[in-house]
Formats: structure tokens, sequence, C-alpha cells
């Protein structure tokens, strides 16, 4: 009997677990709907919404609570994000759930006597912790545009969480890894476990009963499940012991807010991404508005001109988000009509000399601190709504701490914040004012959930975790679309760099860019830096032709895929 059962195990089971967590990373095409997401699981959750009928934000909702679950390194109720969504009728319109800082956050929060940064105390200690958004936004964006029942949307992950899942060898190496940490780390060192108390291998089901019954609770009391009542008092209570500053008040206080897109355009084609808090949406139309003056069509992809060129327009998108952007609540005269304008780009594209690289001056600004894990999602459903959600913890499993009654982890987001006023310098901190903490105000984002329209349809839905390397490996992707005339997938796979103004180096992905081209950007007076991988891009793009969509999710993550139907 048990030989059977082992047979059956693998007959069955096997092909079922390669099938769900096969990296679905080549194309995908689906004409009634799309759902491209860091994990496999969560896009069927959303496509499975999509269905029974739900539209694009029901199987948003679904998909990231789904992703609190399979992808707790960046899926979260314990952080923020921003959603953009392009409604069938061509209105487009955005969710801020941006975590805020608490109401006892003063602007020297992570500085010494002598006023310097105490390193690592904006992103390792429980005061890195803002107060999340990521239910609030989710529920905003139900009430305003969803379809199905709210607690349908939550219940696939509720499932997910109570009756668990296969590891995956994904998880896994993060298990092993998670599972060796000290006990400051109380919740991630047995995040992982069995309740023999040894981590999940590979295949085995993986169950979170205290995370499935704080998603029952939102369930049932949508944003006051999360934001009142036990949950908010055990956050409160666990603050308390630990030496955090959050407080029940700042939950019941915090609220997700529907803001006005960003809204550029490139040749034929209209870009919607996200306003401030994030800076994702204005350095990206900033550096296509100056990508349109150049002349692409006689710079070949990947040549030397090509990444001096780019490199360029990041380096000035990049000092111009460090020295101008921040809450636009607290800050009321963000120059953001200046920023986006086609006469701006022209001024900066003006100043770029093709035979050599500029230098970055640390007089003026830029930004150091790179997160390490976000994630984001793209979905389309049959009427052409069209969803771009990008939402972290920060650092990839936030802060790795959180109460164990609870079951999810909070987000170490105070990092985004400039820590120490007026200090900027070349290894990249900034010290700007219009992202210093205050109460309650927004940290400064990166993250670009973007929709690219042409006819007034979505044409292109994309986004990427990466910290400030978002911005650019959505702009070499939006470009390699839009402009090298690449498959959703190509774009996404083709080699991406990185240049943030400060440090003053241009990131390449490794072997993708030839020996040659590298010694030509030198003696041009680059800094080069090899690295892995740069973005995990999840996307999906209207083929006019076919009248279908394509979706595709990075070979750079782990577990994701794209499900069409
Ligand atoms: O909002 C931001 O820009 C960062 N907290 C995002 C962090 C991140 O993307 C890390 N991911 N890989």
């Amino acid at each position: 009997m048990k030989k059977l059962n082992v047979v059956l195990f693998h007959f069955l089971c096997l092909p079922i677990f390669i099938l769900f967590y096969s990296n679905v990373n080549a194309q995908t095409y689906g004409k009634n709907g799309m759902v491209v997401s860091d994990n496999v699981l969560a896009s069927k959750v959303g496509i499975d919404v999509l269905k029974k009928g739900g539209n694009a934000i029901d199987a948003s909702i679904a998909t990231a609570f789904a992703l609190a679950v399979t992808h707790p390194e960046a899926g979260n109720i314990g952080g923020g994000g921003f959603i953009v969504l392009m409604k069938s009728d061509g209105n487009v319109t955005t969710f801020d759930f941006r975590e805020k800082a608490p109401l006892k956050a003063t602007p020297d929060l992570f500085q010494d006597a002598d006023g310097n940064l105490i390193e690592g105390s904006n992103h390792e200690t429980i005061k890195a912790v803002g107060v999340p958004g990521t239910v609030a936004g989710l529920y905003l964006a139900h009430q305003k545009y969803g379809s199905l029942p709210w607690p349908d949307l939550v219940q696939p992950a509720v499932d997910l969480a109570e009756n668990g899942f296969p590891m995956t060898w994904g998880l896994y190496q993060v298990a092993l890894r998670m599972s060796e940490l000290d006990d400051a780390y109380d919740i991630m060192k047995n995040y992982f476990r069995n309740t023999e108390g040894s981590v999940v291998q590979p295949g085995e089901t993986w169950k979170q009963p205290a995370l499935a019954k704080t998603l029952s609770l939102i369930r049932d009391k949508g944003h006051d499940g999360f934001y009142k009542g036990e949950v908010a008092e055990e956050i409160e209570a666990y603050m308390k012991a630990k030496g955090g500053i959050i407080t029940k008040e700042d939950l019941a206080k915090y609220s997700a807010i529907e803001r006005k897109p960003l809204k550029g355009s490139y040749k034929d084609f209209e870009i919607y991404s996200m306003a401030p808090p994030s800076s994702g949406g204005v350095a990206l139309i900033e550096m296509m508005n100056l990508m349109e003056l150049a002349d692409l069509k006689k710079i070949e992809f990947n040549s030397t001109t090509y990444v001096h060129l780019v490199a360029e327009a990041m380096r000035r998108a990049f000092a111009d988000r460090a020295e101008h952007l921040g809450d636009p609540d607290f800050n009321p005269e963000l120059p953001l009509d200046m920023l986006t304008t086609k006469e701006f780009a022209k001024m900066r594209f003006d100043h770029i000399d093709m035979s050599k690289a500029s230098l970055s001056d640390t007089s003026r600004y830029g930004q150091l601190y790179d997160g390490s894990s976000t994630t984001h999602f793209s979905v389309v459903d049959k009427d052409g709504n069209a969803v771009s959600l990008t939402y972290t913890l920060e650092h990839s499993y936030g802060v790795k701490m959180g109460s164990s009654k609870l079951g999810f982890i909070f987000n170490n987001e105070m990092g985004d914040f400039n820590p120490v006023a007026g200090v900027t310098n070349s290894r990249g901190q900034i010290g700007s004012n219009p992202n210093l903490i205050a109460p309650e105000k927004r940290m400064l984002s990166s993250m670009t959930p973007t929709i690219v329209a042409k006819d007034g349809r979505p044409f292109l839905i994309i986004g990427s975790p990466g910290g400030r390397t978002i911005i650019n490996t959505v702009f070499q992707t939006v470009l390699n679309v839009l402009e090298y005339d690449m498959r959703i997938d190509k774009a996404i796979e083709a080699m991406k760099i990185h240049h943030q103004w400060f440090p003053d180096e241009i990131r390449y992905e490794r072997h993708l860019l030839s020996p040659d081209t590298r010694d030509a950007l030198e003696l041009m007076g680059h800094k080069l830096r090899p690295v892995n991988n740069l973005g995990v891009l999840m996307g999906i793009s209207y083929d006019p032709k076919l009248g279908v969509y394509i979706g595709a999710s990075d070979s750079a993550s782990k577990d994701g895929g794209a499900v069409g139907y």
C-alpha cells in the first residue's frame, strides 16, 4: 500500500507540481484575460476570478492577497504600494496605499546625538516599520471599482494559507536562510517550519494558520478587519513589546487615496504611471521624453551609443527625482508640470555630450538605498480593464519581524525617507527637504506601475521590483517594446543597465554587454559595475493583429508565471 502511495505520488502529484510551478516565462496568449505575477498559483487565483465574471480590479485584489501567502518576501498585507487602473472606457485612475510615518516619528528618528545616521537603523530596527497601507488600498479599489463580493476575493488567500500549498524550491532556499536568523527576527525564524518544528521541504505542504486567521478577519470585516479590533490591538501590543512606535491611532487614521495618474506620451503612445509619492512616473516620463528627441532608428540596441545615451538620461532623471520629489500632501509645490514636459526634456537632452560621460555632482542630488524585494503584477480582463500593481515590504521579507499571532511580516519602508536633512553625498545618501521624515508623511517610492495605451486601449501593462532600479528597468522595457519593436518576453529579458546619479556608475547585466562596448564606455568616462540581474518584470502587451494579449513573466522570477484564458 505504502509503495502504491509512493508510485501514485510520483505519477500524479509530481507532474501537477511541475505544471503548477513551471515558470511560464516565454510568451503566453490570452484572448479573454491575463494575469502575470511573481507566483503562478497567485496568477491562477486571479484568472479564476476573471472566469467567474470578476473584472481586473477584482482579479488584482484576489491576486494581491494570494501573493501575501505564496510570495511572502514581497506579497503582503504588512506593506504598501500603488495601483494604476485603466478602465475599459479609456479613463485612468490610480490608488496610493503607500505606508505612512507613524504619528510619533520625528525627522531625527534614525540619527545619533551628533545628527549622524545610525547605520542600518532605518532598515533593521522595529522603528523602520511604516504604517501598512495594502489592505486599505485594496479595499478602497474594491469599493470604487470592484464587482464581485469582497469576501470572495479574500477567500482564495485564506484557503491557500489554511490548506497550504507545496513548498517550492525558490521559497525553500530562502526558508533555509531565514530559519537560521537570530531571535530578534522572531517570526522569520519560524516562518517556514512545520508543526514538528522542521523547515518545510520542497513539495511538502506549507500551511500558515495564523495568517489564515488574520486574512479571514479581513475577509469578514474588510478595511476594519485590519485597522481596528483584534488585529490592530495585537499590532500595537507587538510594537510596544519591541520598542516600536506604531499605535492603534496610527492604524485607525490610515487611509488610502485615489489620485490622478501621471500622463506622458511617446510618439503615438500614451503613458500612464504613478504620481508622487512615487517618483517612478515622473522619472519614466522624463526619460521617455528625452529618448523621443534622439534618432533611435540610427542607434542600435545595446551599442555603445545606446548605453551612453540611456545612462545619461537616467543620470539626469535621478538627479531631478532626488532634488524635487516627496509626498505631495506635504509638498504642495512639487514641480510635476515642469519635470514631465517635452521642453524640460529638451533642455536636459541638449546638455548631453554624446562623446563623453557627464559628471554626477555632489552638490546636486542622488540616493543610495536599494531594497531587495518588491513584487509587481499585471492584469487585463475581457472588457479591456487593465491593472498595473506594484507593492512591497521594501527589503525582502521587510523588517523580518512581526507578531506570530498575526502571521504576517512588517515592512521596513521608513528606510525610503531621507534620513538626515542636508546630507547628500557621493555614496548616494540624500538630504533634500521634500522627502524628510514627518508624522503621517508617505516616504518617496520608486515603484513604477505603468500602463501604455494606444488608441485609447491598453497596449502594455508593466512593472517590476528592484528599488530604484525599478524606474530604469520599466523605462528600458517600455522603450524596447515601443521603439525597438521587441515582443514583450524579449523586451523583458533584454540587457538592462542602471544609473541613478549617485553612485556615479553604470550597473549592467553581466555577460550581456560585450567587452568592446565596455571598453568604449570606459574610454568615454563611464564607470561600469556588473550585476547578476536587473528587474523582475511582469508584463502584458496587446497584439492588435491577432487581437490577443501576450503575457510574460521574467525568467528572474523563481515561481512566477503568466496565465491567460
Ligand atoms: O518603494 C520603493 O521604491 C522601495 N521601497 C522598493 C523596494 C524594492 O523594490 C526592493 N525590491 N526589489
